[in-house]
């Protein structure tokens, strides 16, 4: 086998078989395969597309070139949650002890924010102490005695997707569906849980803008998941505006944390519970719709999701006082109002450039290395369809200094379209795959 062959296969809408793509993302692993040679397989792949089966073969060969988590130590139905990443997203806070509390065991790898987007490690190490780098075994004992558990993406996880991934960024092949799909789905498969929801957000803010993309690549890890044997169901949920009100790490904290008493804002609360329906369901905790709400209702309204939310956090070290007085949470210095320019209707909020904001006040990564402040961020008091008077507040920034607030500031205000006409509600919830 070589590689200039299975290229050429390729670029004339060949098909690979397994063991030619075993083969391929072996090589590449291990550095015999160069980077020029699989950046032209990544462009052929980008033309020409690729098959179910070749799909599932890449996902798996990807999934297999490094550690494949065995979780059958942990009892029961081990659930996982897959967000595609957006502006405020921080539902895995407040989803899991949701739905922990009715009763699945919740055993979750997650990444940490980079760019305009948030990531799950970030706004847990809020809480003093919380620690993600935590052993196989003390994620084992968690998940297996309070339900619970959260860990860092290791490196040992699905390594070629991360060399890979690292190519296709700067190869301009990112955006092809099959690669997007079996990127995501190796590392949700090497994790090992055994069912998986996963949220595939549209709009402005998402990866796929729009929602035919959206719903194909839904379609596309809901297929992979089910051929690898694995119970998955995608929704595809609105990423148009922020999720909720807050963006950056503790001012999401403390969000999450008033969803689970109940008190969150609507959108998020029903992205919480469309997607909490669809874990309780698939793991056979509710047998319907209407079940599966009231339960979440109940754990929500009894405390007892609230208190998962302190045992996740006390099971990896941190302090879970703060969990129940999140005001203790660090603030930062200054908050800044920024008021409407003008009367009208909130007719659009660019999402990305809100995530920006988030980066420019020091709440987010450019790179890898940057250190984030936890403290800063925006709180969004006016949101899409919203009516406002000139100089009424529409957002406060929470900044560390000056200089950052005053850029957050324009770019904010640049980010916000004001009109006279009430605009067209969109809808949260797009669709489900099952
Ligand atoms: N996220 C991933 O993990 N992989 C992709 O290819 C795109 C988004």
């Amino acid at each position: 086998m070589n590689m200039y062959d299975l290229i050429q296969k390729k670029k004339t809408g060949g098909a690979l078989t397994q063991e030619e793509i075993y083969w391929m993302v072996n090589g590449f692993t291990n550095g015999e395969i160069p980077d020029y040679q699989m950046s032209a397989m990544m462009m052929a792949i980008f033309f020409k597309g690729m098959t179910r089966e070749e799909t599932l073969h890449l996902t798996m060969s990807m999934a297999k070139s490094g550690e494949m988590l065995d979780l059958s130590k942990i009892p029961g139905i081990k659930a996982d949650k897959h967000s595609t990443g957006g502006v405020g997203d921080k539902t895995s806070l407040a989803l899991l002890p949701m739905v922990s509390a009715c009763g699945l065991n919740i055993a979750k790898m997650s990444g940490r924010g980079l760019g305009h987007t948030g990531g799950t490690i970030d706004k847990l190490e809020s809480f003093p102490g919380f620690r993600t780098d935590i052993s196989i075994e003390t994620f084992e004992k968690n998940a297996s005695e309070l339900g619970i558990a959260l860990m860092g993406q290791t490196a040992e996880l699905a390594p070629a997707d991360k060399k890979l991934y690292a190519l296709r960024d700067v190869t301009a092949t990112v955006d092809q569906m099959s690669l997007i799909a079996s990127s995501i789905m190796s590392k949700k498969l090497a994790a090992g849980a055994d069912l998986i929801v996963l949220d595939v957000k549209t709009g402005s803010g998402a990866f796929m803008k729009s929602e035919e993309d959206s719903r194909a690549l839904g379609e596309e890890m809901v297929r992979i998941g089910k051929d690898a044997g694995r119970k998955v169901s995608a929704v595809i949920s609105d990423m148009d505006q922020p999720l909720g009100r807050a963006v950056g790490n503790i001012l999401e904290v403390k969000e999450a944390i008033a969803t689970l008493k109940g008190e969150g804002p609507q959108d998020f609360t029903k992205l919480c519970m469309t997607l909490g329906c669809q874990m309780l369901l698939a793991g056979g905790v509710a047998g319907s719709i209407d079940e599966a709400e009231m339960k979440l209702f109940e754990v929500v309204k009894n405390g007892s999701a609230l208190n998962k939310l302190a045992d996740l956090v006390k099971g990896q070290g941190g302090d879970a006082s703060y969990v129940y007085e999140p005001d203790k949470l660090d603030q930062a210095p200054l908050k800044v109002e920024v008021k409407a320019p003008a009367s009208g209707f909130i007719q659009r909020i660019l999402c990305d450039e809100v995530g920006l904001c988030s980066l420019i006040l020091g709440g987010g990564r450019r790179t890898k290395e940057d250190v984030i402040d936890l403290r800063v961020g925006l709180v969004l008091e006016k949101k899409v369809g919203d009516e406002v008077r000139e100089g009424d507040v529409i957002a406060v920034l929470h900044a560390a200094d000056e200089k950052s607030a005053g850029e957050a500031m324009e770019r904010y205000l640049a980010a916000v379209t004001i009109g006279a006409e009430k605009p067209e509600e969109r809808k949260l919830i797009h669709g489900i795959i099952e």
